[in-house]
């Protein structure tokens, strides 16, 4: 394990839950159905494809023009950075800042890979973008979560090979995507959306560093004789 690749929302900080409370700010506002478990379906994905999904699934998608979906788009981010605005250190979820620093103590790279533009403002209020040695720019990729694009990208820009590397997500568009690139996934929560991972705890406090290794050792036996 020579790199540990973090998703951000809802894994670092609790802003999976400010997504939620904006996209319902929306829903609220355009008179569509919108609940936790729409919401599940959301996570890890981008915002214009979320905007679509919920529209769908409201049975609304043809009712808005471009313009008005930008608008409404740029009225849930309103909403979300005037959330993330009140972000502080003490914000970074239960155990984050601990399993960081022995990261670094091993010198583990560590990566992001979040869907996420507002990622790097969330970083600065969290005060931990200095731990991150590759931050991915979703807006120079081709394909969301569920494609592998963003953690091979993380991957590449920290000069270690997938195999080489373990993510960790709370979503299931996540876990796919770091299956798809070959990696170890960590999955955070007790969704049925974790499945596919290697290695689930349910609640970040759970993540150590003898943990990560145990598990990567267990999971690179099976590898090898499967
Ligand atoms: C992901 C979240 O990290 O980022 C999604 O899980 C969100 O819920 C996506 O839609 C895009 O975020 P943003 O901040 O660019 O709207
Ligand atoms: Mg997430």
């Amino acid at each position: 394990m020579k790199a540990v690749i973090f998703d951000l929302d809802g894994v670092i900080t609790d802003t999976a839950e400010y997504h939620f409370l904006a996209w319902q700010h929306i829903a609220e506002q355009i008179d569509i159905p919108f609940n936790r478990s729409v919401n599940e379906s959301l996570k890890g994905i981008s915002r214009a494809e979320s905007l679509e999904n919920m529209l769908m699934i409201g049975g609304v998608e043809t009712k808005y023009s471009n313009a008005e979906k930008q608008e409404l788009m740029h009225q849930k981010n309103q909403y979300y950075q005037a959330l993330i605005s009140k972000l502080t250190p003490e914000d970074l979820l239960p155990g984050i800042g601990r399993l960081l620093c022995e990261l670094k103590g091993e010198n583990i790279k560590i990566g992001l890979a979040s869907s996420s533009r507002n990622a790097p403002a969330i970083l600065k209020r969290l005060e931990i973008m200095d731990d991150f040695h590759a931050i991915v720019d979703p807006a120079t990729l081709t394909n969301g979560k569920p494609d592998p694009e963003i953690f091979l990208t993380a991957a590449a820009q920290l000069g270690v090979s997938p195999a080489e590397c373990a993510a960790i997500e709370d979503a299931e568009a996540g876990i796919s995507a770091i299956k798809s690139a070959g990696m170890f996934a960590v999955g955070v929560g007790h969704e049925p959306s974790m499945l596919q991972a290697d290695l689930i705890v349910r609640q970040t406090s759970d993540l150590t560093i003898v943990l990560l290794h145990e598990v990567w050792g267990k999971y690179r036996i099976r590898s090898v004789k499967e």
